[in-house]
């Protein structure tokens, strides 16, 4: 396919600088935003309504036969504008010549890869929601599983399955509300901006914005057609995205480890050993901590190719489709995983409470309780390090054990270092919790 610009370019630059391979998935937003523009012109009489006519139905036609596979993309063309527009004269001659009228390919670019952007979006705004469901499930089937939570890796104090779970919850709540508060940001038209400079035609810049669903024209001309802001923002979310999940798939691999023995991760994903028969491999959880180094790649690249770029538009920001596709394939591909191996895991209660019984992690109730006598806490801390270091759960000191260490400690103590009891009175609000949860899935973006 030849170029837009009537110019060839060197066989040895042409792989350069073609962006095809990337661009052609965003086939959909380059006719839409066609459409709209098209039927901008033919609205403002900037072209007749006869061309705006037969542009609709020639762009309408390749969609539908892109759609259907009867039309592939030719791959030696530029990119998927110089596609569109080049197939679309091949099919309705003249009229297809003036749909480029009051545009650029920079303004159509960067409107294509802002739609495309928010569609990607509401996706994984929906898969998030799916793994935040998935926790949510497994977080109220075991609310009172009594668990020890860690610090440093060390067992430190009591807390349950139910609530441990709700924490990843929360993070990803939290990734979601910045995906879409980087959708919001995104809600600027740059069509009109043309290359760097505006137009002279009498463009209804509102109507293009409007009728791709934009919440108004991006004002600075300039600005429009080079901010990459909103790639980098949106890898930036799935950046931190990623770090969550790989927190949680690392979690995965160490409580589905014999060690821990709190998780049996469910058919399907984890996969066996070509040499050791008895073992099964936590891949999943693996790859989706690996993959998260990619995404990190990713927004350090386009970081990278912003640098230093001056104002207005420079085809290195032609860069930025690999990245960002990367990245939004990359967090899709992972949470289509996490939510079902999550909501597929079994935990086992029986050895979460065993871990739970060894490793002292009712000391500061130990210690607390001497406070709620009266103690200074430094003098109770003391106390309870010496019964630690006797070695014995403390469930099972003797009360003259307990008096040698502290002459304050009565009978009641024993209520105070049952883990169950632990757990009560830390009154974890994990309702409050998983309601916050729901209501979170509730919400309609
Ligand atoms: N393929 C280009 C990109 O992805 C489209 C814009 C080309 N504009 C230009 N002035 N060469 O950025």
């Amino acid at each position: 396919m030849n170029n837009l610009w009537g110019g060839a370019v060197a066989d040895a630059a042409r792989e350069l600088n073609s962006s095809i391979a990337a661009d052609s998935r965003m086939w959909r937003e380059d006719i839409a935003g066609s459409l709209a523009h098209a039927a901008m012109l033919a609205a403002r009489g900037i072209i007749s309504q006869a061309d705006g006519e037969a542009i609709k139905a020639g762009l309408t036609g390749i969609l539908a036969d892109i759609e259907s596979g009867k039309l592939a993309i030719d791959m030696s063309a530029e990119d998927i504008h110089t596609f569109v527009e080049m197939t679309l004269t091949e099919r309705i001659g003249e009229a297809g010549k003036r749909l480029h009228t009051a545009r650029s390919r920079n303004d159509q670019v960067a409107t294509d890869l802002r739609l495309y952007t928010r569609r990607r979006i509401d996706e994984l705004l929906e898969l998030v929601r799916g793994a935040v469901a998935a926790i949510h499930d497994k977080a109220a089937g075991y609310k009172d599983a009594v668990m020890p939570g860690y610090t440093h890796l060390q067992r430190a104090q009591p807390v349950t399955f139910g609530h441990y779970l709700c924490a990843w919850a929360m993070m990803l709540i939290r990734d979601a509300g910045r995906l879409a508060d980087a959708k919001k940001r995104m809600g600027q038209c740059p069509l009109g901006a043309c290359a760097l400079a505006g137009t002279t035609f009498p463009i209804d810049r509102q109507m293009t914005a409007a009728a791709l669903g934009f919440d108004r024209p991006a004002l600075n001309s300039l600005d429009a057609v080079s901010d990459r802001d909103f790639c980098v923002e949106t890898m930036a979310a799935l950046s931190l995205l990623m770090a969550h999940l790989s927190r949680m798939a690392e979690e995965l691999v160490l409580w589905s480890s014999l060690e821990f023995g709190f998780v049996t991760l469910p058919e399907g994903y984890v996969t066996g050993s070509s040499i050791m028969p008895q073992k099964k491999n936590p891949d999943m959880a693996e790859l989706i901590r690996g993959k998260t180094g990619r995404v990190y790649g990713d927004l350090m690249g386009m970081l990278t190719v912003l640098k230093g770029l001056p104002l207005a538009y420079n085809k290195d920001m032609q860069e930025d489709k690999q990245a960002l596709f990367d990245a939004l394939d990359t967090a899709a591909l992972c949470l289509g995983v996490l939510a079902p191996m999550i909501a597929g895991m079994t935990p086992h209660r029986s050895a979460m409470r065993k871990a739970a019984g060894a490793g002292f992690i009712n000391a500061t109730d130990c210690a607390d309780w001497l406070v709620g006598h009266g103690v200074p806490f430094r003098e109770a801390y003391a106390a309870a390090a010496e019964l630690v270091h006797r070695g014995k759960p403390l469930e099972e000191l003797t009360l003259e054990e307990y008096r040698a260490a502290h002459p304050a400690f009565d009978g009641t103590v024993y209520d105070a270092v049952d883990l169950d009891a632990c757990v009560r009175r830390r009154r974890l609000p994990l309702d409050e919790e998983l309601g916050y949860i729901e209501a979170f899935l509730q919400e309609q973006d």
